[in-house]
């Protein structure tokens, strides 16, 4: 069975082809992360004004790429939330439309589950179960999972995600968006003593995270600074910063490990492609004897691919998800905890 995933929940548009048999096909990806950098976040209306430009071109790239013909394609998987309203109609509607006039069954996809499973997609896949850290710009979460649709919320953030006080902190330093990347290239050459934030949430008991007073601890900082901050200043805070929030991710997941007794880690979600935070997981795990699993590089941020598979194993287990009712809704607010088992 071959599945097209539309994801395009957010600023980048991705059309991928995945084979249950032969893996993934294809993937074609549109990021709008150059159109958005002049106003220093996602413009909500450019984003899905650019989805409707770049969808069809995409899928003809995919399907170019896969060397298959549209009317190979056995069942169209979406993106149907969360994300911005506007731009997951877009991606809703492009689904629904080729659905309708290739006469192909549909299904919504949440983008979550989506992120969750992308390290399935790896070369060396983990098993089930495993603890999740899903940590994206939008999200936050530690989840147990024991299988498709099997979710577990162990604890998330009370308020900014890990990836929104990546962006967010980066602003305040004047570095472009989307800041995650940015920050940590500059924490490399920052000198780790120079700034100690807190650890928000580090000795709490339970495994829920808090980011937003670490931000302000950022502006704090930038705002008390005598006059424009130097390069290498700039490069302290952001290791500041980075090494802060690293602690707190790595440190509420050896506490899932720990209390779950589970041997397998899995990151998943955009902040999953920093490279401060592989390497303290990857230290942390090592220690511990505990395996940790990423998504390729490619598919930590949104992308097509991750859609198709998601609805390709939920189709695996319940071929009838897919159907030919073409009248979609989206759900830009949709807890992943509200998804039923596959
Ligand atoms: O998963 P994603 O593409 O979109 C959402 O579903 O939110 O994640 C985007 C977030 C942004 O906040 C971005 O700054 C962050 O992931 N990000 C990073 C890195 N690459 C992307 N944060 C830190 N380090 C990175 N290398
Ligand atoms: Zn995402």
């Amino acid at each position: 069975m071959i599945v097209l995933g539309v994801e395009s929940s957010c600023d980048e548009t991705g059309l991928a082809l995945y084979d249950t048999e032969h893996g993934l096909l294809a993937h074609a990806l549109h990021s709008q992360i150059a159109m958005h950098q002049e106003y220093g976040g996602v413009v909500p209306e450019l984003a899905s004004r650019d989805h409707v430009r770049r969808a069809l071109p995409l899928l003809s790239e995919a399907l170019s790429k896969a060397a298959i013909s549209k009317q190979q394609i056995d069942a169209i998987a979406y993106t149907q939330g969360p994300g911005l309203a506007g731009a997951l109609l877009v991606g809703a509607s492009v689904a629904c439309g080729l659905g309708m006039a290739l006469d192909k069954p549909v299904l919504g996809v949440h983008h979550l589950e989506g992120h969750l499973l992308s390290p399935l997609l790896a070369s060396q896949p983990p098993q089930f179960p495993f603890i999740a850290l899903l940590v994206s710009g939008g999200h936050t979460q530690l989840m147990r999972v024991d299988g498709v649709g099997r979710y577990q919320l162990l604890g998330e953030t009370l308020d900014d995600a890990a990836g929104e006080a990546f962006d967010k902190s980066a602003k305040l330093l004047g570095l472009s968006y989307p800041g995650g990347p940015a920050i940590s290239r500059l924490a490399e050459s920052g000198d780790p003593l120079a700034y100690k934030f807190p650890r928000p949430m580090l000795h709490s008991k339970d495994l829920n995270f808090s980011f937003s007073g670490l931000k302000t601890a950022v502006l704090t900082v930038v705002r008390n600074h005598p006059a424009n901050i130097g390069e290498q200043d700039k490069a302290n805070i952001a290791r500041g910063f980075v090494d802060a929030l690293v602690d707190v991710l790595v440190a509420k997941c050896l506490t899932a490990m720990k209390e779950s007794g589970l041997q397998r880690l899995v990151i998943a979600g955009g902040v999953g492609a920093n490279r401060q935070l592989r390497a303290a997981l990857n230290a942390a795990a090592a220690k511990r004897r505990f395996q940790v699993y990423y998504p390729e590089l490619e598919f930590c941020t949104d992308n097509g691919a991750m859609i198709a598979f998601a609805g390709a194993l939920r189709l695996k287990s319940n071929p009838g998800l897919a159907t030919k009712d073409y009248g979609f809704n989206v759900r830009p607010r949709w807890p992943l905890q509200e998804l039923a088992a596959a």
